[in-house]
């Protein structure tokens, strides 16, 4: 399962490239928001600091667009702007129309905002790139998303989509380990997920007893 960063801030992006391997990056503006710079500034650095290099970077249309092709439009502007974008579109009518018309195009998509399986279902036929179904805002309300994921999974290996799904808006390491067991392809989260995904308290524990053993011992 790849590992994607869910950030709009350049030294957090840079930071996980170069120590934790991440394979991608998506934004949505109120991560650029975060970052305290506009949405076109934190656009450009991050197709500065990837030239060159083959690194998917999800950045969204803006989210006022409510017609197929004023999203189109838009895609297609972000997307000459770096070949590692791939143009975010929100999962409804209008946004599954200019994801399918964007794919034709040869411009990659990533339908985000997906919280049902019909949804992820449409953006699988449409060839979208990648599909994000949003796990946290729900699981956050008390539903469990466990089998709407194994639903949507098992749909696009039976009709052999080639999307790959991008589990989003991920809170914890056991999520990101639990829906890698499922099959997912990619988990994106924030930093401080992935960061403390790979620590425990026991390991903490055990390097102090450790260490501990080790003064004990020192000079024997
Ligand atoms: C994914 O593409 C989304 O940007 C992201 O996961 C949204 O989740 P958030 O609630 O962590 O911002």
């Amino acid at each position: 399962m790849k590992y994607f960063l869910d950030s709009g801030k350049i030294d957090e992006i840079r930071y996980a490239y170069e120590n934790y391997g991440i394979d991608g990056v998506t934004t949505n503006p109120r991560h650029i928001k975060e970052s305290g710079k506009p949405q076109m500034t934190v656009i450009n650095e991050l197709a500065e600091e990837f030239k060159g290099k083959e690194f998917p970077i999800s950045v969204e249309v803006n989210p006022h667009l409510e017609k197929a092709e004023d999203m189109i439009a838009a895609g297609k502007e972000i997307s000459a702007v770096s070949p590692n974008f791939v143009i975010k579109i929100p999962c409804n009518e209008q946004g599954l129309i200019a994801a399918k018309k964007l794919e034709e195009a040869g411009i990659r998509t990533n339908v985000t905002l997906i919280f049902t399986s019909s949804q992820a279902l449409q953006a699988g036929r449409i060839g979208a790139r990648f599909a994000s179904p949003f796990i946290g805002w729900q699981e956050a309300t008390g539903v469990d998303c466990q089998t709407f994921m194994e639903e949507i999974l098992l749909a696009y290996e039976n009709f052999g989509f080639e999307t790959e799904v991008i589990v989003a808006a991920v809170r914890n390491g056991s999520q990101i380990a639990s829906y890698a067991a499922m099959g997912a392809h990619i988990v994106t989260a924030g930093l401080a997920v992935f960061k403390d995904s790979f620590e425990h308290p026991f390991t903490d524990k055990g390097l102090k007893i450790f260490a501990d053993a080790w003064d004990a011992t020192a000079g024997n």
